[in-house]
């Protein structure tokens, strides 16, 4: 399926869905365009410092060492953008947890001189690769996860953490925006081609854990069936907390169906804090303010104690499909539990991404041999 063929998927309505849309590539012309994104920069604005306050004047909660399985001794975490920010914090944490961590990121380099810096600051335990993966590339997507599946280890943990945010309009080499497509659509991708690894990494009574790192911006949220990648009046903004609704959406969507087929693994969607990292680089304030600003941010040693907490903890629920932000259970942008959108979210995702019948989610089951033909 090319990219032009999305519009098939405009013609059916939700309440909460945005249906306008026009011709404009890009971030489109007019004075009712311009108030729109202007609005949707206060939104997220407005989202971001309302759940900096909360975190503020909220303890800071982490995993305890009673919370953890047993299992974590010698099991395998997949992880993206694991080479710095929060990221990086999180591969420390599971190569203390004794883990076996798999690093994609776009410069193996940076992932390899990551492993040397933790060991160098005395982190001796687990093992860890680095593994070429760049998001902006479908391709380069199922290389890395072939290259996965090609070790026939079992996977225990997929750690959706990498992400762009308020990137400026910019196509990946699929045509693909590219907020749309390193923050969800790759994930979404990677997820699947995975599963076959994830289920063996699974018990019925210790699923694996895929989680998406999304954040509280999936509150500020819309979806345009006929403009799921804001390629058209892009808002970099808009295109950002949507990214992050489309996760939090496909959570709950693929988690429902890795139960239907029985599968033992359970997907979990989460807000890291709002962690001063340079995810930033887009928000011109945040950089001239330099440190004046740091009480409002959580450290990236923080963010990584969400995630670490939702991926080992047993007070996690066992039934999945839930998003998490210190620690704790949160509501969802509703949008999440409507079964049409989630059903026209899963279907444009498994087009754009060409998943053939034996890729994808729906395909598979407990009791079946999964084994994948990624021939494309
Ligand atoms: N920081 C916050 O306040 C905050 C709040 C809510 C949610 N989050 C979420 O937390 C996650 C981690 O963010 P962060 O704060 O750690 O950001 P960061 O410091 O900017 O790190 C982003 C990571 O994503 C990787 N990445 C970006 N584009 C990629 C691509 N095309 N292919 C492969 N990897 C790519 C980067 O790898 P390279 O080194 O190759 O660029 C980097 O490792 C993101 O999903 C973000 O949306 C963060």
């Amino acid at each position: 399926m090319t990219f032009s063929s999305l519009k098939n998927y405009g013609t059916m309505e939700s309440t909460a869905v945005n249906n306008d849309s026009s011709n404009n590539i890009g971030p489109g012309k007019g004075f009712l365009n311009l108030l729109k994104r202007i609005w949707y920069h206060l939104l997220v604005l407005f989202i971001g410092g309302k759940w900096s306050l909360i975190e503020t004047f909220t303890r800071h909660r982490k995993l305890q060492d009673d919370e953890t399985h047993q299992r974590v001794r010698a099991e395998t975490a997949v992880i993206t953008g694991g080479a710095r920010g929060i990221g990086a914090e999180v591969v420390r944490q599971c190569l203390q947890l004794n883990m076996h961590v798999i690093i994609g990121c776009r410069k193996p380099s940076a992932g390899e001189t990551l492993i040397q810096k933790l060991r160098d600051e005395g982190v001796s335990s687990g093992t860890a690769e680095a593994l070429p993966l760049d998001l902006n590339s479908l391709n380069s997507v199922r290389d890395f996860a072939q290259c996965i599946l090609n070790k026939n280890v079992p996977v225990h943990y997929l750690l959706n953490n990498a992400g762009v945010m308020f990137h400026p309009f910019q196509l990946t080499t699929d045509g693909i925006e590219a907020q749309f497509q390193t923050n969800y659509l790759s994930h979404f991708l990677l997820t699947n081609l995975l599963l076959p690894a994830l289920n063996q990494g699974g018990q019925s009574d210790k699923p694996s854990r895929v989680i998406n790192v999304s954040s509280a911006a999936q509150y500020g949220g819309q979806l345009d069936f006929n403009n799921i990648d804001m390629k058209h009046e892009h808002s970099p903004h808009m295109a950002y907390m949507s990214s992050k609704l489309m996760q939090v959406i496909s959570t709950v969507d693929l988690n429902r169906r890795f139960q239907e087929k029985k599968m033992n693994v359970r997907i979990y969607a989460l807000h890291p804090g709002v962690v001063r990292t340079d995810l930033y680089e887009h928000v011109c304030w945040v950089n001239f303010f330099g440190r004046l600003l740091n009480v409002m941010f959580k450290t990236p040693e923080q963010g990584a104690d969400g995630i670490m907490f939702v991926a080992v903890s047993q007070n996690v629920s066992a039934d999945g499909g839930t998003f998490y932000a210190n620690c704790t259970q949160q509501a969802v942008n509703p949008l999440a539990f409507n079964r049409d959108v989630q059903d026209r979210l899963y279907n444009i995702s498994t087009d754009l991404c060409q998943l053939n019948s034996s890729e994808t989610t729906a395909s598979k089951s407990c009791s079946e041999n999964i084994t994948l033909e990624l021939n494309k």
